[in-house]
Parts: structure tokens; sequence; C-alpha cells
């Protein structure tokens, strides 16, 4: 056979969609990238912080709501795990939800196949599909995922990295996705809240944060052999109130010559590389969000400080 004229490989693409970013004015890393094995401690090190509290308000969601969440979507749903990783979620939900098929879909395909591999023995009656897969460029699902009762399951906020242009796309992309009469998505999104408490969670007294921004210059060395020196850069994090959105950035504490295999660039001390944004919604923007992706809000759930809310939405007929 000759070989196929559509090789693709997936890490100069990477690499290219990296070094573009770096290139840009202002220069931008996708907030994707901060998963690397470190960063993903990092991240559940962050859950555990008193200024973090989204993980735990969403548990506590949860733990209280489940039970009515559960009859409100019904039993022997396809549960599609959006951002999957440990899949521990969506697990949770398990014996309430009765899914007839679990479908994790995340990035790191080892990482992934691991975990289903840990939580399959526990549910032998519950048919696993894992899908490895950069769902943020184009949500795409296996044949052998059932069409019936799909439900788009997205916890943690994660909606809130996408602009909310992306986010609708998204959301569209799953109401496209909800081929019988009865799909639906439960996503979960952090509220609008106090300045300041928005700023603690992404500014944390520790530095834990400071570091999981950090450490994405190391992953972005691995990728795409660039140089970067944490110890030259400072993490910033505020909230820009007239976007809804909490920004990540990095601040070169010097000049900065940055270089990279065929190539480099200057950073004058102070210049920023713009890291992550993570948007914040009310219940009312959010829903509204949802009805012009084609989707009716069934039920809404909160925690006692209405500082995250779990969404149950129902694909709309036509
Ligand atoms: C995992 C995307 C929901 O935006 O709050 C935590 C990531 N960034 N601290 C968020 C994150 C900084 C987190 N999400």
């Amino acid at each position: 056979m000759p070989p196929s004229v559509e090789t693709f490989d997936p890490q100069a693409a990477i690499r290219a969609e990296l070094l573009e970013g770096l290139l840009a004015e202002p220069a931008h890393i996708a907030s994707k990238y901060f998963y690397d094995a470190l960063g993903c401690k990092l991240f559940e090190a962050i859950c555990e912080l008193p200024e973090y509290a989204l993980t735990r308000n969403e548990a506590a969601i949860f733990a209280e709501h489940g039970a009515a969440m559960a009859r409100a979507i019904g039993p022997g749903c396809t549960l599609i795990d959006l951002g999957a990783g440990n899949c521990a979620k969506a697990a949770a939900l398990f014996p309430l939800l009765h899914p007839s098929q679990y479908v994790p879909i995340d990035i790191s395909q080892d990482f992934l196949l691991e975990s289903v591999a840990r939580l399959q023995p526990r549910f032998a009656h519950i048919e696993m599909t894992p899908v490895a897969q950069d769902f943020s460029e184009h949500l795409q699902l296996p044949a052998s995922v059932r069409e019936q009762h799909r439900l788009f399951f997205y916890p943690g906020s994660s909606i809130g990295n996408f602009s909310p242009s992306q986010a609708l796309a998204l959301l569209r992309r799953m109401r496209a996705l909800c081929l019988g009469s009865d799909g639906g998505v439960l996503i979960g999104i952090d509220l609008l809240k106090d300045k300041a408490v928005l700023e603690a969670a992404y500014d944390d007294a520790l530095g834990l944060t400071a570091a999981f921004n950090l450490n994405l210059l190391r992953h972005v060395n691995r990728l795409a052999g660039t140089d970067f020196d944490v110890k030259q850069w400072l993490h910033r994090a505020h909230f820009n109130a007239a976007l809804g959105r909490v920004e990540m950035h990095l601040l070169a504490a010097e000049d900065v010559r940055l270089s990279w295999p065929g190539q480099q660039r200057f950073f004058m001390s102070g210049e920023s590389i713009h890291t992550e944004n993570s948007y914040k919604y009310s219940i009312e923007g959010f829903t509204e969000l949802l009805q012009r992706a084609g989707f009716e809000v069934q039920g809404q759930w909160t925690d006692a400080d209405q500082g995250f809310a779990v969404i149950h939405a129902r694909a709309s007929a036509g």
C-alpha cells in the first residue's frame, strides 16, 4: 500500500499552535496545556485550597441534589463525560443515574484508559467506551456510541475556559449530537460573584495557582522546544468585569529573550503572555446561551452560597 497522503503529525500541529501563540501580540498559550502530570496534581491541590471553592461547591450540589437530578434525567442514559480525567465525578453519579453506556472523553489517552480500566470492574454492567480526543476543536462520537438518550456531562465549570461564542459553538455541536428526542446536557458553571473572592481563587496565599500557571512554561518547553526559565516570569490574575472573566497572565519580570529552534522573540519587562480565561456566568446568562444553542433548561441547582450552579437542559424539538 502506498503511504497515506493524509499523514497528520499531532505533535507538529501542537508545536505550530503554540509557536503561533507565542509570536502573537499579545502572546498567548492555550489553557489546555496546563495539564501535564504535574499540572494535574497542582490543579488537584488547588481544589483543596480555602480560596478555591468551585470544586467543593459543585460536590456539595451533587451530594445534596444528585437524586433529584437523576429523577429529572431518568435511567438508562448514554453518559458522555467531557474532560473525564479520572472519571471520578461521573462514577459518583452512576449509582443514581444508572447509565447504560459511559463515554468518557479526554485529551490524555493514557490517563483515560487507566481510569476506565480501574472503573470497569466496579461497574461491570455499564458499557464503557473511552474516546481520546481534543473535543475543544471538533467534538465527534464514534459509531459505537448509542444514539438514544445522550446526556453530555460537563462539570467543573470547564466550559468557562471558552469564550461565550466558543461555548455556544460547542453547545450547538452537542445539540447536533443529541439525535434522540431525549438528549440533553448536565453542566456545572461557576457563578459571578464578588471581585475580591474571584481574584483570591486565582491568586491564592500559598502560591499554588502561581505554580500551576508557571508550570505551563515548562510543559511548553517540552512540547515546543522553547527555553522558558520560570524564574523570569510572574503570575498575575485579575477579574475583567466588562467581559465577566478571570484572566491569568504571566508577566516578564525582566527583559526576556525566548528562543526555540529556528526562531526567537523578545519580551520586554512587564510584557505578558495570556494563559487562561475563566468565564463566570449568571444563571440567566447561561440559560440564554443554552437556549441559543437549542436547549431548554429543565432544572438548576446551586450551593447554599450561590457560588456555583449545575444546570440540566434538554434538546428542544426542531
Ligand atoms: C478547571 C478550568 C475549571 O478555570 O477555575 C484553576 C482551572 N485555573 N485555577 C478554572 C484553574 C486556575 C479551572 N478549570
